[in-house]
């Protein structure tokens, strides 16, 4: 067992009623991961793999309702085809494997993007697992995989012109809350502290929208390094920040 699965329990200086209810995450810095050790990158990415399962089951352990990964953005193609390749087969052979336990742990997952470039054999593994778990009553884990915050915009903006078009919908009657029924995260509470591995002070086109007032919090600790006394830390900083949500 790593050091990173120790934390089973909620930890006694964390306040359960004021634990964030979603938690998002950008999961950078698995190829820096990898080279400082001599490694090639997408090791890195499979290493992650397995950070992401424990932050996954820390959240359902410690009472946490939702769970969001950016796992690739739409940026993302612009990599090296090798390393693209390797993160497509990656997810879907994550996905197989994982299934069975996904469900019988409870987890509803999800993914959100534009799914409809991906490679078919990896959008059908993404469907059956959404379908397998659309009863689950636990965890919400939503998976962004060719994902771009822009792009989801203006897709929700396509969508609405398309149901004015036909006589469904009027101008008028576009508000934040009908806007929000159009984005591919319809339904899913928005996230209420981003943790960011691995240094950098940016969103990257992630959930634009929905986390206007996110609080977010960001560590030097490389993705494949970051295991629950990580995500302890980041808690703690959350808890000492007062959300005001532009109010006094
Ligand atoms: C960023 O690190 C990481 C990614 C683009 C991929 C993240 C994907 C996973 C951890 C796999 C998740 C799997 C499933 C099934 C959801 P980077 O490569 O940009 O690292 P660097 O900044 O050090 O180069």
């Amino acid at each position: 067992m790593n050091q990173g699965t120790c934390l089973q329990d909620l930890p006694v200086d964390l306040e359960p009623e004021r634990l964030p209810h979603h938690v998002a995450v950008i999961m950078d810095g698995n190829g820096r991961w990898a080279q400082s050790r001599g490694l090639p990158r997408i090791m890195g990415h499979r290493k992650g793999v397995e950070t992401l399962k424990d932050l996954l089951r820390c959240c359902r352990d410690w009472g946490l309702e939702a769970l969001t990964a950016y796992a690739f953005s739409s940026e993302n193609w612009g990599r090296p085809l090798e390393e693209v390749n390797f993160l497509m087969t990656l997810f879907e052979k994550v996905l197989r494997q994982e299934l069975q336990e996904i469900v019988a742990e409870d987890v509803q997952i999800r993914f959100v993007g534009n799914l409809s470039s991906l490679p078919v054999s990896l959008q059908a593994e993404i469907k059956h697992s959404m379908e397998m778990t659309r009863p689950n009553q636990g965890i919400k884990f939503t998976v962004a995989t060719n994902y771009g915050g822009r792009q989801e915009i203006v897709h929700a903006c396509k969508a609405i012109g398309t149901q004015i078009q036909k006589g469904l919908l009027k101008p008028e009657e576009i508000n934040e809350g009908l806007f929000e029924k159009y984005l591919y995260t319809a339904g899913i509470s928005h996230p209420d502290l981003l943790i960011r591995t691995s240094g950098e002070m940016r969103i990257s086109n992630f959930l634009l929208w929905q986390m206007a007032y996110s609080e977010i919090y960001v560590t030097q600790t490389l993705w494949p390094d970051f295991n629950r006394y990580e995500f302890h830390r980041a808690l703690c900083a959350y808890q000492k920040r007062e959300r005001r949500f532009g109010k006094i």
